[in-house]
Formats: C-alpha cells, structure tokens, sequence
C-alpha cells in the first residue's frame, strides 16, 4: 500500500475496513490474486467452475469456449438454461417466495414491495400472454417502459419465453425509437400510457405511435400498454391491448422456454463513432453468470442487503444490476421511477434512510449535482439523514473526480463505506476493472484493478504493451462470457469496431484511454479515444448529433459537433453549425440555437441536445475538405490555438467561431 501512496498523484489510500473484509466474498487481496492466478493457470476451468457453481442448468455444458471463428466466441454453447427461471424460480425453490425481491418507489413515494413469488407469477402471466399473441423464442421485442416493476417484469417476461428483448429509454425520440424497431425487426412493443418523472406525467405511448406511423414497421403485430397514470391514450384496436386484461386472462406458471447460453438474451443500442447506433448483442449464460457473480464480488451481496442501483433499465446498468444481476442474487432491491431532485434534492438519501438501503450505486453526475444542490438547500444534505444503513458504495458510468469522490465516502458513506468505482461498457455486460470491497485498497478516482479473469491492459496504437506509468489505449486481451456477441445484423462492424486490424485483429478495444500505476499497477481512466462523448453518464456519438442537425435540411447547410469538459456533466456538447442562411448574432443567434437544440432533442432525445451552437460562415477545412474537429475542440474548451493552422483553407473562420454567444 506505501507503493500505491509513493507514486500515485493522489495520495490517499483507503484499506478496506476490518468488518467488510471478513466474510466478505472475496476476502482480501490474498483472495483476490487466487482467483486471478487461477483464471491465469487454467483459463477455461476458472469460467467452467464458476458457471457450474452459480447458475442452474436444465442440461450441463460439455465445452466451456469456443475460439474457433475469433473473434465471434462462443461460450457455454451446448449448455440449456434460462435467465427467468435462474433469477425467480430458483429463489422461490430455495425458500425465498415470501422474500421482498423489489422494492419499488413511485415518483410520488408510494411504496410498493413485491415478493419474489408475486413477481413470478405475474411474469409468468406476461410470458403466458406474449405466447398467446404468437411471439416466439429468438423473436424480438422493444420494451419502451419506465422505471416500474411493470419494466422489470416485461424483461423477465421475454427471457422466460427466448424472446430477446431491446429495451430503449423512455427518454428516447419518437425517431431514435422507430430507428429501433426496423433496426432490430421487432415483432412487439410493450409500453405503459404514460411516465412520471419529477411530479409530471409524461408521453410514452403516443411516442410509439408516432414512431409506428413513420412506416416500416408492419412486423409490429403487438401493443401492450401498461396502464401507469391513467391518462387518456389511443387505443389501437386489434393492435394495442392493456397490460392488466392480458394478464388477467393468463396462467401464473408458465414452462421457461430452455436456451442454449448463446441464445441471444437481448440487443441494447449505444453510440458509437459513425451516427448509426449499434444493436450490442449479449447472451444468455455467459452475461446472467457475470451479471449474478458481480454482485456477489463487487458488491459482495449478502441475504439481508438492501440493493439499489439508480440506473433506468434503459441503459446496461439498469440490465446487469436491476433487472437481471439483483435478483439472480435473490437479493432484495429498490426500484426508483423519479428523479434524485423530486420533491427535492434530499430524495436518494431520504430513501436509503427508510429503506435501509446497505448498498447504493449511482452515477458520479448525480453525485457532483447533488454536492451542488447542498449549496442552494442546505437540508437536503446527506449528513441530515441517519444513513448508518449504508455499507458499500458505487460508481459507474464516467470517471468520478478525486473531490466528488471523497464527498461521497464522508458524506454519504460516512467514512465507513467503500466505493466501489466500477470501470465497464454496454459491450462488456457488466464490471471490469472495479475494486472489491472487502479487499482492495481503494484510491480515490482510480478503477484500481481487474476482476479476476479479465485480462485487461494498456497498449500503443500498434497493440504493444506500454509500461505502466504510460498513457495508453484500454485493451482486453482474452473474451469473457458476458462480452457481446457481436452487432445485431452487422457482424463486420462488430470485428471492425471491437477488434481492429491496427492491433493485430485479437485484442478487444475498449475504446478508451487509461494509465496505469507505475507501482501498483492501479488503472485509471482517461476517457474516450473516439468520436463518442459521455455526457451525465449518456454516450452520445458526436455523428449521431451532427447528422441529425443536418437533417434539419431547411436550416443547416453543415455541422460539426465536439465534446467539452464540463464541472457537472463530465462532458458537455459544442455544436459548430454553418446555417443555409445568413450567419445569425444577437438576440437571432440566441433564438436560431434554441430552434436546434429543440430540434436534437426531438431527432434523437433531450439528452442529446447540445449545450452550447456557435454559428460560422463556415467550418476549418483542410485543402482536401476535411472539418478539423481537433481545432474545434480547442476553440470550444476556450483555449488559445497553439495548433499548425498552415494547413488551413481558411484560418480567418478561426476568429469567428471563437466568439460565443
Ligand atoms: C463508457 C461506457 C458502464 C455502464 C454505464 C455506461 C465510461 C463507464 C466508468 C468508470 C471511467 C467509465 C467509459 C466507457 N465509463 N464507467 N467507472 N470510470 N469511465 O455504459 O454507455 O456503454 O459507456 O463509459 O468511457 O467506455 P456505456
């Protein structure tokens, strides 16, 4: 540990405490370096050992990996289970039917708990339901649903009859969601009227409707509407049915469709760097056995914890560690439909307090802007709540500063707490480099070190080992079961994309950038090396926005589109636009750029909308007429131009695009 002290810019180094490090799942760093010297020993029997040990197989796998068309691998492939009947029948079997599996919290803090029996039977109900409608094992469906058991439910739905799921945040445009439905050839949508966020309800299912008129999407044979709010919606006939009639008709068991483990369990959209969204595809066994085995490592899931990840099941947290990881571990969880600042921004810390929440995982931008609500509300602090329930905390989505860091371990962990800061993707299916918490020296801002079997490292753009100390490029050099398959009807741009030839076809990219520790070989992140940004936590692709910009045909002429570093959001959008028409200023520039931010909002989501448009005759262009977007990202950090700008066909646009608005 005084190695990790001597070298490390940050100097504080955190043992784990005394009480977490016994009887903890992985118990100290002896513990640790067995399981990784035993994924370095005998690779296939480490994973062969695990998915024997934690999950349950209808018929046991005789071959553990499958290398032979790399870097498409196979894992667990003759092996049969199911993903439903290993997060609920098994819990149920065990005894634990009359144990609360959710614990859900309405926007307007209605509690309602739902026993791991209740939630089986009516996910069985559900499956019974989509059965009926003809919806079979691989046929796809779009979830389009907030934050309710109804969400949970629909998913475990789907897995229990094979049918792979796509969820798309709620967040979403009527355009991005109708982009996923012909992208993934869905046959179904399940959906509620309504969504209430912040004290408001907001459209869901008229958002699908219009997303089903822009055509194209005849397979859509199925709506089910989750009657959330009430509020009045069309009804479809022949086409839209209500959640509660169909359950109403159905049988509460229903026979789990048994799957080989590569059956694609579901597809989930993320950005990348071209403007199309890519269909990361998982599977079955290999992500339900990483999904459950995280939470047994990194949070070290105990019968009596109270789980509560904040992600919506929109995004892969809300996959890995609501929908499947929790309950797999037939733990208790907390499922949240609101907002951290409903009624107020003392909301997270008032629920840990009444639900004795004992770990809490949440996103580093919900941290910084709940230290910034404090400012403006003293009461909603956390240290004016009793939250001694805590014992473990998380980090995920965005690397999280060494001061928001250490608020969240005093303020809300009372300086008891580990954090847990945990480094993955959407592609990975859940953790990958994260400390675990009985037995990792924690270092604040750093991911420290790999889960045992993970062979991450830090290569040049030639695929070599760097040295430690040395900024590099995040590489994965062996698969693990839970790693996506490939992209939903593009396998090219899955190898293309996650294994690229420049570093020798075998080693997947993670795509970003981090360092490790001279001594203690700790890792830290430095962000994305590509063209996607992370803002809040949401990846965005920097094309994605710049092509619905130009999509606006009667306004935008060209468009160019960069990430800047922001206090709150991580990172924040800087659009450059070039209008068809005469360049605005004043109160017409402001008036322009508002006209556009709207209009991202409703081409691709609000998230997406850019927080700040500069408005040029043109954009920098080399000779041969490529946007150099390294200028533009200087220009919009506000930073001198210290860059060659020779090679400029016209360095004169430099000046004006320098001046905000
Ligand atoms: C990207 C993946 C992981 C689920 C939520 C986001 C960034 C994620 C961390 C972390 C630093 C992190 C990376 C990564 N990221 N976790 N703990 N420290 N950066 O999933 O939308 O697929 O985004 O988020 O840049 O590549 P995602």
């Amino acid at each position: 540990m005084a190695a990790i002290q001597s070298v490390m810019q940050e100097t504080r180094v955190i043992a784990p405490p005394q009480g977490m490090v016994e009887g903890a799942a992985v118990s100290g760093m002896p513990a640790y370096q067995a399981l990784v010297a035993e994924a370095e020993r005998d690779f296939e029997g480490f994973w062969a050992r695990l998915a024997r040990e934690h999950l349950e197989w209808k018929k046991p796998f005789t071959k553990v990996l499958d290398s032979s068309a790399a870097p498409f691998f196979k894992w667990f492939e003759d092996g049969k289970l199911n993903a439903s009947y290993n997060c609920l029948d098994r819990q149920v079997a065990a005894g634990l039917g009359d144990k609360v599996a959710i614990r859900f919290e309405s926007d307007d803090g209605q509690v309602t708990p739902v026993t791991y029996k209740a939630l089986l039977a009516r996910v069985c109900r559900l499956a019974n339901a989509l059965k009926a409608m003809g919806i079979k094992a691989g046929d796809r469906v779009i979830i389009y649903m907030p934050m309710t058991v109804e969400g949970v439910m629909a998913m475990q739905a789907c897995a229990r009859i094979g049918a792979t799921h796509s969820v798309v945040f709620g967040g979403f445009s009527a355009k991005s969601l109708h982009e996923r439905i012909i992208d993934a050839g869905a046959v179904a949508i399940l959906t509620a009227d309504e969504q209430m966020r912040g004290g408001k309800a907001l459209p869901i299912k008229s958002i699908v409707d219009e997303a089903l008129a822009m055509g194209g999407c005849e397979a859509v044979r199925n709506v089910v509407v989750y009657r959330r709010t009430a509020g009045a919606v069309a009804m479809t006939a022949g086409r839209d049915q209500w959640l509660h009639d169909l359950e109403a008709g159905q049988a509460d068991t229903c026979e789990p469709e048994w799957v080989s483990a590569e059956h694609p369990l579901f597809i989930l959209y993320t950005s990348g760097s071209t403007g199309r969204p890519k269909g990361i595809q998982h599977s079955t066994g290999g992500y339900l056995l990483w999904a459950l085995l995280t939470m047994k490592w990194t949070f070290d899931i105990k019968p009596g914890d109270v789980f509560w990840c904040t992600a919506d099941i929109g995004w892969v947290t809300g996959h890995s560690y609501v929908a499947y990881g929790p309950l797999a571990a037939g733990a208790t969880e907390i499922v949240f439909e609101g907002v951290p600042t409903y009624p107020n921004a003392g909301r997270f810390w008032d629920m840990i307090a009444r639900h004795k929440c004992s770990i809490f995982y949440t996103a580093p931008t919900a941290i910084r802007s709940l230290i910034k609500a404090c400012d403006v509300d003293p009461a909603a602090h956390p240290k004016k709540r009793d939250l001694s329930s805590l014992r473990i905390l998380g980090s995920v989505g965005e690397p999280i500063n060494p001061e928001a860091w250490m608020w969240y371990h005093d303020n809300v962990g009372g300086g008891r707490c580990p954090i847990v800061d945990t480094f993955w993707q959407t592609e990975t299916g859940g953790h990958m480099i994260t400390p675990l918490p009985g037995a990792t020296p924690l270092v604040p801002g750093s991911c420290t070190l790999p889960l045992p079997g993970i062979f991450a490292a830090i290569v040049d753009e030639t695929g070599h080992d760097v040295e430690n100390g040395n900024g590099g490029i995040l590489v994965v050099k062996k698969p693990w079961p839970s790693m996506l398959r490939t992209i939903w009807g593009d396998p090219e741009r899955y190898r293309k994309t996650y294994f690229p030839a420049e570093l020798g076809g075998n080693l997947y990219l993670a795509g970003d950038g981090a360092v490790r520790d001279r001594v203690s070989g700790y890792f830290t992140i430095m962000g994305r090396i590509d063209d996607v940004l992370n803002v809040s936590g949401h990846r965005l692709g920097t094309m994605e926005i710049e092509s619905a910009l130009v999509a606006n045909s009667r306004l935008v002429a060209e468009a160019a589109v960069v990430g800047r570093p922001d206090d709150m959001t991580g990172e924040a959008v800087v659009a450059f636009v070039v209008l068809k028409g005469k360049r605005p200023e004043g109160e017409d520039a402001k008036a322009m750029a508002r006209e556009l931010r709207d209009w991202v909002g409703r081409e691709i989501g609000p998230i997406a909308k850019p927080k700040e448009i500069r408005f040029g005759d043109n954009l920098p262009k080399t000779r041969s007429g490529k946007i150099m977007r390294r200028l533009l990202r200087t220009i919009a950090r506000g930073e001198e131009i210290t860059q060659d700008v020779s090679t400029l066909e016209n360095p004169a646009i430099l000046e004006q695009l320098k001046r905000a608005i």
